[in-house]
C-alpha cells in the first residue's frame, strides 16, 4: 500500500489517520506494509463523528507538517471515512484522499460516491461536502476481526444492492446461503472470496448510481432503498438499533408497501425474508408498538425540504421505482409486517 501510494503520488507526502481499533488490531500489518510511524490514530466512534474532531486531527497533521502538498489516507470504517474525506475537503482548501475501509459498510458502500461529513447535535450528517476519493483500496482481510454486528451492517446494504441490481448479486448471496444450509448455516466472518464478490458487485452497482447523479438530485436516491423506514427507527430506537437491522426492516416495509399498491409479486417479499433470515437480519421489531411516534420519526424526513417524503419501492429484483404520493394509509398498514408475532 505504501509502495502504491509512492507510485501514485510521487510528490505528495501520505498522512494517514487511522481508526485506533483498527491500529491495536492491524497495526503490525501495516506496519510490514510499509508504513512505519506515519499515522495519526483517532478515536473513531460515531459520537466523535464531530466539527471538533475535525479541527483536531487538522492540527496535528498540521504539526507533523501536512501541508497542501499532502495526501490524506481514512483507513478504518464509515465513521474515519467520512471525517477523513470531510478533512481533506477542506484542508488547506482540499487536498487529495485514499479510501481504505476496514469495515464491510464502508468496504461496500460508504468508501465509494464521495460524501463526507459529520454530525450535529440536530442530526446525523448535516455538515459536509462532496470530495471523490483519489482511490479506493479495499482489502477483504481486514474483516477477519469484524464483530459479527459489524458484519450484519454492511450486509445489510449488500442485500440492498442485491435488490437494486439485474446482473445476479440476489443469486450470489441466496447460493451462499445455499450452500452453508448444509453445514451450520451462514457465520461470519465470511469466507475472503465470498467477502471479495459481495464487495465487488455492490460497489459496481454504487459506482453505476454514483456516476449517473453524483450530487444525489435523483437516481442515486434508490440507494435509499429500506432508509426510509430504517431512518425513522434508527431515531425512535435513539440509535440502539444498528444500522442494518434498521435498513433489513425497512426493505421489508419497502417491499410490503409495493405490494399493497399492487406493483410487487408477494414472492419478492418470501425471497426478502429467506435472505434475512440466512444472514441473521431482524424480520420485526417491538419499536412497531407505538406506530403514531415511528410514523413521526419517518415523516421527519420531509421537513428536511427534500420534497415530500420519497419511498424507493422495488417491484422485483432490479426493477425500482420512487414514489413520493404513498398514503399515510398504506405506510401504516405496511409497518405492520414489522410486528413480532405473538406466540
Ligand atoms: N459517506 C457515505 O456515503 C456513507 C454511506 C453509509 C454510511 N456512512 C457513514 O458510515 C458510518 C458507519 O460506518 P461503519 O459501520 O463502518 O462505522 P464505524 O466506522 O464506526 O465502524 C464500526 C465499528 O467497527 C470498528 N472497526 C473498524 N474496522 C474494524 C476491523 N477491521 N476489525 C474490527 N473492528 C473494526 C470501529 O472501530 C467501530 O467500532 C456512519 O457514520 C454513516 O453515517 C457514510
Ligand atoms: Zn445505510
Amino acid at each position: 500500500m505504501w509502495a502504491w501510494l509512492q507510485e501514485h503520488f510521487p510528490r505528495r507526502h501520505p498522512y494517514l489517520f487511522v481508526d485506533q481499533r483498527v491500529a491495536a488490531l492491524w497495526g503490525k500489518v501495516l506496519d510490514e506494509k510499509g508504513f512505519g510511524p506515519a499515522w495519526i490514530p483517532w478515536d473513531a466512534r460515531e459520537d466523535s463523528k464531530r466539527l471538533a474532531a475535525v479541527e483536531e486531527l487538522a492540527r496535528t497533521a498540521l504539526h507533523r507538517g501536512a501541508d497542501r502538498q499532502s495526501v490524506f489516507v481514512a483507513v478504518g470504517g464509515g465513521v474515519t471515512g467520512d471525517v477523513v474525506g470531510f478533512l481533506a475537503s477542506i484542508f488547506m482548501r482540499g487536498v487529495p484522499v485514499v479510501q481504505v475501509p476496514t469495515t464491510l459498510l464502508a468496504q461496500v458502500d460508504s468508501c465509494l460516491g464521495g460524501k463526507t461529513g459529520v454530525d450535529l447535535p440536530e442530526g446525523k450528517n448535516l455538515l459536509g461536502t462532496f470530495h471523490q476519493p483519489q482511490a479506493i483500496l479495499v482489502d477483504a482481510v481486514f474483516l477477519e476481526t469484524l464483530p459479527a454486528r459489524e458484519w450484519q451492517n454492511g450486509i445489510a446494504e449488500v442485500i440492498k444492492c442485491a435488490l437494486l441490481d439485474d446482473s445476479g448479486l440476489m443469486e450470489t448471496l441466496e447460493s451462499f446461503a445455499q450452500a452453508a444450509k448444509g453445514s451450520q448455516g451462514i457465520v461470519y466472518p465470511l469466507p475472503q472470496e465470498m467477502t471479495e464478490r459481495l464487495v465487488f458487485q455492490s460497489l459496481r452497482l454504487k459506482a453505476r448510481y454514483v456516476a449517473a447523479d453524483e450530487r444525489d438530485l435523483g437516481v442515486r436516491q434508490f440507494l435509499n432503498l429500506g432508509h426510509t423506514a430504517g431512518h425513522g427507527l434508527e431515531t425512535l430506537s435513539g440509535y440502539t438499533l444498528p444500522h442494518g437491522h434498521a435498513v433489513a426492516l425497512g426493505m421489508r416495509v419497502a417491499v410490503r408497501i409495493g405490494i399493497l399498491m399492487g406493483l410487487t409479486h408477494p414472492d419478492l417479499a418470501r425471497r426478502l425474508d429467506h435472505i434475512l433470515d440466512a444472514y441473521q437480519l431482524p424480520q420485526t421489531t417491538p419499536l412497531v408498538a407505538d406506530p403514531d411516534a415511528l410514523l413521526g420519526h419517518i415523516q421527519h424526513d420531509k421537513k428536511k425540504g427534500t420534497g415530500g417524503l420519497t419511498w424507493i419501492v422495488p417491484r422485483d429484483v432490479g426493477r425500482i421505482e420512487r414514489h413520493t404520493d404513498i398514503s399515510e394509509k398504506i405506510v401504516r398498514e405496511s409497518l405492520r409486517v414489522l410486528q413480532p408475532l405473538k406466540t
